[in-house]
């Protein structure tokens, strides 16, 4: 598939997906919402990389939500069904094995949040606004806002978010944990590189199944989430990352990690 709204860079073992419709500060209509859902399948599956991180082509935006033009005029049938593809490729993002970095650029409004939201982290330009400004339009986020914002920073603070529509400046962002740390707009991809070196450097077969773990704890309760460790962590035995991360331990190297 060619893409008309996205951009794909590899490089690395790391995948960037710049969302890239400029002319509407990379607002997600129902074609960038299906290629999203074709890259980030491919992603999933390419052996060549492992970690993906997402971010907005251009210096003004990350995502400045859903389409509202291309919403304007949708029946409720259809507006639900648009609801639910974005859903379904945020879930596809959240639970893919491989970790996703968001790099939010600039404003990660409504649909750009929630974009935001659905990656394992954030880390912000000094520059990103954050917001879920749908109350204002009428509406309520429907790529899973009321879902993720209420898990992330807490129901009393997302709710003030959801119900004032209030956009957010990174400092804000920080302070209420959305984001995990704020960069100069020129470095924002330097350090989101880096963190990813620092990611993959690691034994690639132990991140997916932490990334599972978590995932799936957040999802139970503890005492279930607690034997989704011991499980994960008993799976790690059977790998060959395991082996070699305490053999090079013991033998005072560093470790020559497969992934496997
Ligand atoms: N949908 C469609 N087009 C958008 C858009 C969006 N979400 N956001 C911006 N654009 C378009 C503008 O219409 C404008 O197009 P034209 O040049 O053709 O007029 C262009 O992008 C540039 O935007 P502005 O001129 O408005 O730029 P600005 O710097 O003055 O303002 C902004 C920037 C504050 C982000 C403003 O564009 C804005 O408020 N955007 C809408 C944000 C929003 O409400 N997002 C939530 C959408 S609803 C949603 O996401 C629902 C969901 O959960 C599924």
């Amino acid at each position: 598939m060619t893409y008309e709204n996205l951009l794909l860079e590899k490089e690395n073992k790391i995948a960037t997906l710049y969302i890239n419709r400029p002319q509407a500060l990379n607002a997600l209509n129902r074609e960038t919402l299906l290629e999203l859902t074709d890259a980030i399948s491919g992603i999933a599956q390419d052996d060549d990389i492992d970690l993906l991180i997402i971010t907005g082509a251009g210096d003004k935006a990350f995502v400045a939500g859903a389409d509202i033009a291309y919403m304007q005029n949708l029946s409720a049938m259809e507006a639900r069904s648009f609801a639910a593809l974005g859903q379904q490729v945020f879930m596809m993002i959240e639970t893919m094995e491989k970790p996703v970095i968001a790099a939010v650029n600039g404003f990660a409004l409504g649909g750009g949040c929630e974009l935001a939201m659905c990656c394992d982290f954030r880390i912000a330009s000094s520059k990103a606004k954050f917001g879920q400004p749908e109350v204002g339009l009428g509406i309520i986020p429907g790529f899973g806002g009321t879902q993720r914002l209420t898990r992330l920073i807490g129901a009393g603070m997302a709710k003030q978010l959801l119900y004032t529509a209030d956009v957010i400046g990174a400092d804000e962002a920080l302070r209420i944990g959305l984001v995990n740390s704020v960069q100069t707009p020129e470095e924002l991809m330097n350090v989101v590189k880096a963190i990813a070196g620092r990611i993959l450097a690691k034994g690639q077969a132990a991140i997916r199944l932490c990334k599972a773990a978590a995932n799936e704890g957040l999802q139970t309760d503890i005492n279930r989430g607690m034997t989704i460790e011991v499980d994960a962590f008993g799976l790690c035995f059977a790998t060959a990352d395991q082996r070699e991360g305490m053999t090079a331990f013991i033998e005072k190297r560093k470790a020559g990690f497969i992934g496997k």
